[in-house]
Parts: C-alpha cells; sequence; structure tokens
C-alpha cells in the first residue's frame, strides 16, 4: 500500500485539530484512499505544549526547507495563519511541486491571483475549503456541482466567533467581553481577534466566495467592512423590540448592470428568518444561482475538529483525483 507523505505548517488549534482528526478516523481515511497517510514533518516552535495528541518529536522541525525540499512530501498543508510568512511558504512548496492545502482565508484573500497562478504554473492542486465556512463544504459546491450557475448573491453569517459573542449576547445576557474569551477559549477566534470583531475575517471570507462565485477578485480592504465592537446590550434590546437578532452579515449580489454590491457588517435580523436562528459558532451561507434558485448551507464555521474536516478532505480529494 502506497504512502502519502505530508509537511505540516503549524500546529496551533486547527493543526491540532487536523491532527486528531485524521488519528480518530484514520481507518475509514486509509481504506477510502487505498493509501496510508503520514504527517512527516511538522514546522512548530512550540514542541512542549500538551496538545491532546501523541506527536512523535522527530516530526518537529524549526527549518520550513525540510519540508519544501523534500522530495517525499507530496503535500503541504498551511496552517499558521496570518498572511506572511504563510504566502510565501505556499508559493514556496508548490515552486517545488508540492500540492498546498490551506484554511487562510487572510492568505488567500490578500493574494488570490499570486496563489493561484503559481499553483497553475507548477501544475500542483492547491485547495481550500476550509478557509470560508470552517467544516461547510461550500467552495468545492459552488466550484463542483452549482458550477452550470450563474450566480446572483450570497448573504452568509462568515464568522464563528462574532456570532458567538452575538448569540450569548443575546441569550445569555453575557456581556462582549466574558463572551469573546468564551470564544477564544473554544479555538474559534483568530490568534489576534481583531480581525473577527472587526468583520475582516468576514471580508476575507467574501474576497473568496466573490472570485469563485464572480470570478471578480475584490480585495478584502476595499469591501465597506463594520465589525461588532460597537454592539452593546441596549442595541440588542432594541432589536429585540423590534423582532429582530443583530447578526453580522456579509453580502454579495450581481446587479442588473453586472455590477457587484458587498459589504460586511452587523444588520437587524427578523426573528423568523433562518439567519436569526443561526446561532453560537455556526455559520450560514445563501447562495442564490439563476438554475438552482434559493440553497441554504449550514454547520460549524469555526473550530479546530470543523476545520480539519475541511483540510483533510482537500487531502483526501487531491489523493483522490491527482496522485492517484
Ligand atoms: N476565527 C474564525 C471564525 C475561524 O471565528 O469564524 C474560522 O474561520
Amino acid at each position: 500500500m502506497k504512502t502519502v507523505k505530508i509537511g505540516l505548517l503549524g500546529l496551533g488549534n486547527i493543526g491540532t485539530g487536523t491532527y486528531k482528526t485524521l488519528e480518530m478516523n484514520r481507518e475509514e481515511i486509509e481504506s477510502t484512499l487505498n493509501a496510508k497517510v503520514d504527517i512527516v514533518k511538522i514546522l512548530e516552535r512550540d514542541t512542549e505544549r500538551d496538545r491532546g495528541i501523541d506527536v512523535p518529536v522527530g516530526k518537529f522541525t524549526q527549518d520550513p526547507d525540510e519540508i519544501f525540499t523534500d522530495p517525499e512530501i507530496d503535500i503541504v498543508i498551511e496552517l499558521l495563519g496570518g498572511i506572511e510568512p504563510a504566502t510565501s511558504f505556499m508559493l514556496k512548496a508548490m515552486e517545488n511541486n508540492k500540492h498546498v492545502v490551506t484554511a487562510n482565508k487572510a492568505a488567500i484573500a490578500a493574494n488570490y491571483h499570486k496563489l493561484m497562478d503559481t499553483a497553475r504554473d507548477n501544475g500542483v492542486a492547491f485547495r481550500f475549503e476550509a478557509s470560508v465556512g470552517g467544516g461547510i463544504p461550500i467552495l468545492s459546491t459552488l466550484t463542483g456541482p452549482l458550477r452550470a450557475n450563474k450566480f446572483e448573491e450570497v448573504l452568509g453569517i462568515l464568522n464563528g466567533t462574532t456570532n458567538y459573542i452575538l448569540t450569548m449576547m443575546t441569550k445569555e445576557g453575557l456581556d462582549y467581553d466574558t463572551a469573546l474569551k468564551d470564544a477564544q477559549a473554544q479555538g474559534f477566534a483568530e490568534a489576534d481577534p481583531t480581525a473577527d470583531v472587526e468583520g475582516i475575517d468576514a471580508a476575507n471570507k467574501l474576497t473568496i466566495l466573490m472570485a469563485l462565485m464572480f470570478d471578480k477578485y475584490v480585495a478584502p480592504e476595499d469591501i465597506p467592512t463594520t465589525g461588532i465592537t460597537q454592539i452593546t446590550k441596549e442595541k440588542i434590546e432594541e432589536a429585540r423590540a423590534n423582532n429582530c437578532k443583530i447578526k453580522l452579515i456579509a453580502r454579495a449580489k450581481k446587479l442588473e448592470n453586472g455590477e457587484i454590491e458587498y459589504e460586511v457588517r452587523p444588520m437587524h435580523i427578523s426573528e423568523t428568518h433562518p439567519l436569526a436562528n443561526i446561532n453560537k459558532e455556526f455559520n450560514a451561507v445563501f447562495v442564490k444561482g439563476n438554475a438552482v434558485d434559493d440553497l441554504m448551507f449550514y454547520g460549524k464555521g469555526a473550530g479546530p475538529l470543523p476545520t480539519g474536516s475541511a483540510v483533510l478532505g482537500d487531502v483526501i480529494d487531491i489523493v483522490k483525483t491527482v496522485l492517484k
């Protein structure tokens, strides 16, 4: 039986979730692939932290080139987060003929064309299902089963941390800081939660969705974006008095004239609307296609295991379709 060898960049929350998912479901994954899957090297400084997984110490390296230049490594999984050095590392991996899987929406949104072009020029796969909607398989659905559509609109709750905070403020009466700390403790938030609460993470994800749906790249900094830092208990009560809930919504719509309007901001959502009942770290994405009409996708948008599920789904797909 052949062995697929993987180099992993980063063993933080998502790296650990990916490692755990592989350990938990190894038998099923390997039998599906008819191949063994081995994470052979892990780029990570912190080799001591108790992550609740058993990682042989010999797998750790501090030198990324050990991964990029290892001829035996087929796939590099990038889970460092942040734009740099993650982007440079992904480019280097592709230039060394490694297929790349990532969950890193900030890096993709900032360098979408560069990453896509470099993957194409080097004949390698570049997959990033985990970058939008965590465990929800939205990107491969847009580029696969929904490809026959002209897309008209996307509307979504795309950030688990802020949805968790707003849910806890609305349902449990928690204050903002306690709810944020809770979300961080559960591994939903970015290393620096500013990107979550200021709406930047949702804007990064909207950039990726628009690129795939409308073939239009809009840099995240060009998306009008308002986060949730100004949401107070009073504003939540005001919404409740109008039978609404406040949700951070990312939205893009193709207009009659072909232009696309887009924004990320907290919106009042009627309590009867399905989006009002998406709670905690769950995400939901509404998509309208001209043939399929309305679709809604729902699932855990953040957290180590749901995100690990999407990362490994991409790995499995590459092994099945590219390395076969
Ligand atoms: N910080 C992100 C969120 C992680 O809360 O949604 C998943 O992309």
